[in-house]
């Protein structure tokens, strides 16, 4: 594999420059020791969920465009799964991530267990591409057209099929709850007014559609640099830190430059309340694979600060959308009568106030905001305290509108 090579050559090349003051940190996590991937293919539910005492049912759907996605259905301890009181309500996962980040601190930490305890019919939603999708109905991974996609399919076929099929299941509105890369796709799929009626409510973890004031460092030396570029110019097209290249590259930025709770940091902004004798846990199911042309897509809107569809270059983008710029998607499109409840911290490099104020004035409902003066980008998913700072009051936020809906 030459092309993976070279994009790890030029990490290994530029990150030295960058991190000599980080070299006498001792490296946290040994990523030498971590499984390349999950050693075997059980079950989101038989792994994390069934263990804990809830019941959990997987299903397959299948997306237009040919994708296999699994998705768990969750209820409370006590509960049956198809007579759960509350309504139906989906989870969305970030970048790197997947459905299995919902369950990784105790269950009276973790969002996957709190929202079926407090009643609500519970569906865990993993995107194309992560290990708890079932691949491609003629595609093998190994292809690359596997990996011809962004958070613009993600939205727009993936978290299109998960409603509808959630929706002709329980014949009821569903609440989200996005993170990160789930609030790109619940922003742009709300935008499309057939995927927006079957959504009756949406609570977003570190909200991102504008992205051109990020500041985590890291992240802006791989933009500055082009990183997304050189990786898809080199004919690469997944993005898996689990594979034999992305374990060697992980072990040498650990081991050699940086210490990985800085790499961690440097990316997604300092987590306050992270539990730290999890980390073998959390790094066990975490990063999850993802395309280059998504990176790159976000990448292009770092530069560009516009919050649009993929950018192909002029031709072709007159060829695809029949104009010189991809269009953009329409934040005011979202309904106004759909209530939004938003969370964002003030650690968190990767979703910006200056970015959250630009999404907030296009948009024309007016969002209910909580904000946490020391949250990172995963304290919003893995913080020891999230329950009291984020699910609780969430949680009030739809159960307010139970009341007043026919829900
Ligand atoms: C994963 O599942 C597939 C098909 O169900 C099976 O062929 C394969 O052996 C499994 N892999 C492992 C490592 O269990
Ligand atoms: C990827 O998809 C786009 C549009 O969906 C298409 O124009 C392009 O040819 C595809 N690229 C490859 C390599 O298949
Ligand atoms: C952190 O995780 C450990 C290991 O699972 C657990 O025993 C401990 O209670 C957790 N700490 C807190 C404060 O939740």
């Amino acid at each position: 594999m030459a092309m993976p090579l070279l994009a790890f050559i030029f990490l290994l090349f530029f990150f030295p420059l960058h991190s000599a003051g980080d070299s006498s940190f001792p490296s946290v996590v040994d990523y030498s020791i971590l499984p390349h991937a999950l050693s075997d293919n059980k079950s989101l539910c038989s792994q994390l969920v069934l263990p804990a005492g809830y019941p959990c049912a997987e299903h397959k759907i299948q997306t237009k465009d040919g994708f296999l996605l699994g998705l768990q259905r969750v209820s409370s301890r006590d509960g049956e799964l198809e007579k759960q009181k509350g309504p139906p309500i989906l989870l969305l996962h970030g970048l790197f991530m997947a459905g299995d980040g919902w369950f990784l601190n105790s269950a009276r930490q973790s969002l996957g267990f709190i929202l079926p305890d407090n009643g609500f019919d519970v569906w865990i939603g993993n995107v194309r591409g992560t290990r708890w999708s079932y691949g491609h109905s003629s595609l093998s991974e190994d292809e690359k057209e596997f990996w011809n996609w962004s958070w613009e399919e993600l939205a727009l076929y993936d978290l299109a099929e998960m409603i509808n099929y959630i929706n002709s299941l329980t014949n009821k509105k569903i609440y989200i709850v996005g993170h990160s890369q789930g609030t790109i796709m619940s922003f742009a799929a709300l935008t499309q007014p057939d995927i927006a009626k079957k959504v009756g409510a949406a609570a977003l973890l570190s909200p991102i559609s504008y992205l051109e004031h990020i500041t985590a460092p890291l992240v802006r030396l791989m933009v500055d640099t082009h990183l997304d570029t050189i990786i898809l110019a080199s004919g690469f097209h997944e993005l898996n830190f689990k594979s034999d290249w992305g374990t060697v590259l992980l072990d040498n930025l650990c081991d050699r430059l940086v210490n990985c709770i800085n790499i961690l940091s440097s990316i997604t902004g300092e987590n306050c309340c992270l539990n730290r004798s999890r980390f073998d846990l959390f790094f066990k199911y975490e990063p999850h694979p993802s395309s280059a042309k998504n990176l790159h897509h976000l990448f292009q809107m770092i530069r560009k600060g516009s919050f649009s569809k993929y950018d192909y270059g002029l031709l072709k983008n007159l060829r695809v959308y029949g104009q010189r710029v991809p269009p953009e998607f329409d934040l005011s499109r979202i309904p106004e009568s759909l209530p939004l409840w938003m969370a964002y911290g003030g650690n968190d490099e990767l979703s910006d106030w200056t970015d959250l104020e630009n999404t907030i004035k296009k948009v024309k409902s007016v969002p209910e905001l909580v904000y946490l003066e020391n949250y990172g980008h995963v304290d919003f998913i893995l913080s020891m305290k999230a329950k009291e700072d984020v699910y609780d009051p969430m949680i009030k936020f739809f159960k307010s509108l139970g009341k007043s809906s026919s829900l």
